[in-house]
């Protein structure tokens, strides 16, 4: 069990999975410490209930920010959904490199007490484009650009398991009203001008933000819980069923469908990366006896559509 008002420090939650994270968080007793670029953007997020940080990942981390801290959550990334020219390919990689490198190294140059669990996300990109393969955690990692970013971002959250419990969800787009995919699709599928990318045949990896933040609190909370996890809904769509399910619920058409080449034009490289089909399932999340709340498709869609803006 964990002790009342436990630390946990959170880098990157400001972002869409931190706003929905931290106040969990913070509603379940834990003294949650950000540790933010603009701290005047994070008060307003968080008005009450947090510390705040100022940290720049090129700069060392506070020290208060670690005293005493028991658990780690790295969020940090700058968006993959922006045209990827070589500069800001860099600084993909570099943001979640260089953070969750210098968060492992403070962690283990910490003396005791040190943090008892750092997780760190890392993202289903990492398996590249395996057409119809069933992804688990074992299969083996793509050769794209993406697939490599993970690979370093998971060897450098790695650089910590000597010292302390490491835990890492590969995440599945977060299905979110409020950011991300599905906050792209609905104001193209409320103007009727919904549609599929690519054949539309890829097989698209999701998970419910709420399952995202059960699943953490579970790691975070189970010391039997380390190493990778697909933080994937355990019933993966393909890219046509995913909007066709939007479509249902929003009564809208689903009638488009953009290639590839029309995509490249748009967003560079980053169009094959979004055309590139996962399969992916939570295997070791099920057997640990983690439960989803959402499994299906089309009932996350629902409650999420329900819940207004
Ligand atoms: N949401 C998804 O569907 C999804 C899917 C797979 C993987 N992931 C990964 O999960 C993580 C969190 O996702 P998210 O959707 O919450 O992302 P997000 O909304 O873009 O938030 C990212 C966070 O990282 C911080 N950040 C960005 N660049 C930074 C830098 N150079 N130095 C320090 N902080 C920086 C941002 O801080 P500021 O507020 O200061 O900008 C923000 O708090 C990301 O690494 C993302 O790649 C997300």
């Amino acid at each position: 069990m964990v002790g009342e008002q436990a630390a946990v420090l959170v880098a990157g939650g400001t972002g869409s999975i931190g706003q929905r994270l931290v106040p969990e968080l913070v509603r379940q007793g834990y003294r949650v410490r950000l540790l933010v670029r603009a701290v005047q953007r994070a008060r307003q997020l968080f008005p009450h209930g947090v510390e705040l940080y100022r940290w720049d990942t090129r700069q060392t981390i506070p020290g208060e920010a670690l005293a005493g801290v028991w658990g780690v959550v790295n969020l940090v990334g700058v968006p993959i959904a922006r045209r990827w020219t070589a500069a800001y390919r860099r600084e993909i990689l570099q943001s979640r490199v260089d953070a969750t490198r210098a968060l492992a190294e403070a962690i283990c140059r910490l003396q005791d007490p040190r943090p008892a669990v750092f997780l760190s996300v890392s993202a289903t990109g990492y398996y590249g484009n395996k057409g119809e393969e069933l992804c688990t955690e074992e299969t083996a990692p793509g050769e794209d650009f993406l697939a490599q970013v993970c690979q370093h971002w998971e060897a450098a959250a790695q650089e910590a398991a000597p010292c302390t419990r490491v835990v890492i969800p590969r995440l599945a787009a977060v299905l979110d009203r409020r950011a991300g995919l599905l906050a792209r699709l609905l104001p193209t599928f409320r103007s009727f001008l919904g549609g599929s990318i690519g054949t539309g045949q890829q097989w698209v990896p999701w998970v419910h933000w709420h399952d995202v933040v059960s699943f953490m609190l579970w790691a975070l909370q189970s010391p039997t819980v380390k190493g990778v996890y697909n933080l994937a809904a355990p019933e993966p769509v393909r890219y046509r069923q995913l909007c066709e399910a939007l479509g249902r619920q929003l009564r809208r058409p689903c009638w488009l469908r953009i290639p590839v080449w029309a995509l490249r034009i748009a967003y560079g490289a980053l169009a094959d990366a979004l055309c590139a089909s996962q399969r992916v399932v939570p295997r070791r999340a099920i057997a640990e006896g983690f439960s989803f709340r959402f499994a299906k498709l089309q009932e996350a869609l629902q409650y999420e559509l329900a819940q207004g803006t």
